[in-house]
């Protein structure tokens, strides 16, 4: 979780790379897959040429290496971006560049690379995965805290560290266009986020990637807790007493 921290803060959408992954990253990559993987959401991890000539929208270029992430017939969106940006830091603590693509991929392509478990199993995204020229500037684009939580600067600095890490964690957090379709509402032992807009179809796997970014943020602090999901609220619970 610690390394999901870190990675988390450094962590920025790569689109231009120098290399695909090795094949010894590649192994690794797939070890993730399989143990973030579940029955409902699965990580398939590949390399194959043509993979990023999009269809739609602008061409990653650089690499040929990337994950695609499946849903099964009872998968829930927000499991897609937990599990999703589990294995998006998983690779940037290894050194590795990264995208969420929803659309800038070859779907055809990828369709290729994958075998269906059954009729019902699809590609939500895909991931670009691969080596970067890390010395390249990047420009971060966020809501402010107040936007996001209705706190005003001097009253935010009064909550819990663990609710102040676990925020500002997933204020960082990737959506699709950056449309940072969340408000977070701060309780007493708690965390609630809202999605707040569609976000073409993407809003709520958005929201469960910065659900997984409040709870890095939060185990940053040593504070753990459980997730409750119910009509596009998700309450971020803790056992906490401090
Ligand atoms: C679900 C999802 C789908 C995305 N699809 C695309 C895409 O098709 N093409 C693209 O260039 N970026 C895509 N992105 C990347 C976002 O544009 C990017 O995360 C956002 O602008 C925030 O920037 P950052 O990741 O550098 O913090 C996607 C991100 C998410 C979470």
């Amino acid at each position: 979780m610690e390394r999901w921290f870190d990675a988390a803060r450094k962590r920025y959408s790569v689109r231009k790379y120098t290399e695909s992954a090795s094949r010894d990253e590649i192994r690794c990559l797939k070890e993730a897959a399989e143990a973030l993987s579940t029955d409902s959401v699965r990580i398939v991890v590949g390399k194959k040429s043509g993979i990023f000539n999009p269809l739609i929208g602008k061409a990653i270029s650089g690499t040929e290496t990337f994950a695609a992430i499946l849903c099964g017939a009872n998968a829930e969106d927000y499991m897609a971006g937990m599990i999703g940006e589990a294995f998006v830091l998983e690779c940037a603590s290894m050194g590795l560049g990264t995208c969420w693509l929803g659309l800038s991929y070859n779907k055809r392509v990828a369709d290729s690379c994958v075998k269906y478990k059954d009729e019902y199993e699809k590609i939500r995204c895909v991931i670009s995965i691969g080596h970067y020229d890390k010395s390249a500037e990047f420009k971060r684009s966020r809501k402010t805290i107040y936007d996001l939580t209705g706190y005003v600067d001097t009253a935010y600095r009064k909550l819990p560290d663990w609710q102040q890490a676990a925020v500002n964690c997933a204020r960082i957090a990737p959506s699709a266009r950056n449309a940072q379709p969340w408000e977070f509402d701060v309780l007493n032992d708690s965390i609630q986020i809202a999605q707040v807009a569609r976000n073409f179809g993407y809003g709520e796997l958005d929201c469960g990637i910065a659900m997984m970014h409040i709870e890095i943020g939060a185990a940053h602090c040593g504070v753990y807790g459980d997730w409750t999901v119910e009509d596009g609220l998700a309450l971020f619970k803790v056992d906490y007493n401090g």
